[in-house]
C-alpha cells in the first residue's frame, strides 16, 4: 500500500490519473487537492468531485487550494482541455461536502494522519505544494517524496523550452526543487512516451462500468490532439499523460530516472518556467564562478510507455 495525495487541476489527463487512483487496489488515497491549472479552480473543484464520484471514491475528501499561481497571472488551458477544462463532458457534480477547509490545511492534515509517510503526487501548477511548505515545513518534511508532473530536460509544450505547470508557475517549482524533500520530476521526456492503443480504448469502451466509459470520452479528445502534436509513439493514439505519473508511482519498474541538480528559470525571459536540468559530468566555468546548479531531484527520463498503458487498462 501506498498512502497517496494528489493535487491537480482537474483537467482531461488529471481526470485518468484519478480514475487510476481511486481504483488501483495499492494505493489508499487520502486526499485530492484543487488549484488553478488548466481550469479555474471552481472548474477543477466541479470536475474533481464529479470524477471522484464517478470512479466510486466519493469519499475521498477533496480541498479548492490555490485560485492562481505566486506571482504570475493565471491562464489556463481551455484550448487543450475545452472550456470547462473536461473536455466539455457535463458530468453530475456531488453536493459538496460542506467543509470548507483549505487545500493545504487538508494536506497537512492527511499527512499527519497518515499511518506511514505519504507520497505526495503533484500534476498540476505547484502552488499549493510551494504553499504547504512555506506554511508547514515540518509537517511537509514527513513526505515520503514529492511526485511531480512538470518540467522538462529537452523540449517544452507551454512555450518552446518550459513545460506547462512549470510555466504556470516557476516559483513554486523553486520552492519545491529547493526543499530537501525527495523529489521525482515526472516531465515532458517522458509524459507522451505512455500512450494508450485504439485497442486500449476501445476495451474500455465495451466495458459497462462507467468509469471505464468516462476515461475511454477522455482519451478519445486527446486523441486528436497528441496524433496531431505528433509527440506519442507509433501504435498508440492519446498519451496517459498525468495518469502515467501515478501509474509509475505503483510500478516504479516502468520509470528510469538519474538524480541531477534542477533549478528553474523564475525571470521574465523567454526561457521563464523552463526547468534547467544540469546532465552534464563535469562542472562547467559557471559553477567555478559561483552559479548554482540547483538541488538533486530524480529526473525521469525513459518509460515503459507500454507497460504503463497496460497497467492503466488492467
Ligand atoms: C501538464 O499540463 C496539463 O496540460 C496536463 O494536465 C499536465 O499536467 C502537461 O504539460
Ligand atoms: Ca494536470
Amino acid at each position: 500500500h501506498v498512502e497517496v495525495l494528489i493535487d491537480v487541476d482537474t483537467g482531461v489527463d488529471d481526470a485518468l490519473a484519478l480514475s487510476f487512483a481511486a481504483l488501483h487496489p495499492d494505493i489508499n488515497l487520502r486526499a485530492v487537492t484543487c488549484v488553478a491549472g488548466n481550469a479555474s479552480l471552481d472548474n477543477v473543484y466541479r470536475n474533481t468531485r464529479a470524477v471522484l464520484s464517478i470512479a466510486g471514491a466519493g469519499h475521498v475528501p477533496v480541498a479548492r487550494g490555490a485560485s492562481r499561481p505566486l506571482i504570475a497571472a493565471p491562464r489556463d488551458a481551455a484550448h487543450v482541455h475545452g472550456h470547462n477544462g473536461l473536455a466539455g463532458l457535463e458530468l453530475a457534480v456531488p453536493e459538496a461536502d460542506g467543509s470548507d477547509i483549505h487545500a493545504v490545511e487538508l494536506m497537512r492534515r492527511e499527512i499527519l494522519a497518515s499511518p506511514t509517510s505519504p507520497t505526495l503526487i503533484a500534476l498540476a501548477p505547484l502552488t499549493n505544494v510551494a504553499l504547504l511548505l512555506r506554511m508547514y515545513p515540518e509537517v511537509a518534511a514527513r513526505l515520503e517524496r514529492i511526485v511531480f508532473m512538470g518540467g522538462s530536460a529537452s523540449i517544452g509544450n507551454a512555450t518552446p523550452v518550459a513545460e506547462f505547470n512549470s510555466w504556470a508557475d516557476p516559483e513554486a517549482v523553486a520552492i519545491v526543487v529547493d526543499s530537501s524533500i525527495p523529489t521525482v520530476m515526472y516531465g515532458l521526456d517522458v509524459f507522451y512516451s505512455a500512450a494508450v492503443s485504439e485497442d486500449d480504448v476501445a476495451a474500455l469502451e465495451r466495458s459497462s462500468r462507467p468509469v471505464a466509459q468516462l476515461c475511454a470520452k477522455l482519451f478519445r479528445h486527446m486523441a486528436v490532439k497528441d496524433s496531431d502534436q505528433k509527440r506519442i509513439p507509433a501504435g498508440t493514439i492519446a498519451a496517459l499523460g498525468d495518469a502515467g505519473t501515478v501509474c509509475a508511482v505503483v510500478d516504479p519498474a516502468g520509470l528510469t530516472t538519474h538524480r541531477f541538480p534542477v533549478s528553474v528559470c523564475t525571470d521574465g525571459s523567454r526561457s521563464r518556467g523552463q526547468t534547467i536540468v544540469d546532465r552534464r559530468s563535469h562542472r562547467g566555468e559557471s559553477e567555478l564562478n559561483g552559479a548554482s546548479l540547483g538541488q538533486p531531484v530524480d529526473v525521469a527520463l525513459a518509460v515503459d510507455g507500454a507497460r504503463l498503458a497496460q497497467l492503466f487498462r488492467r
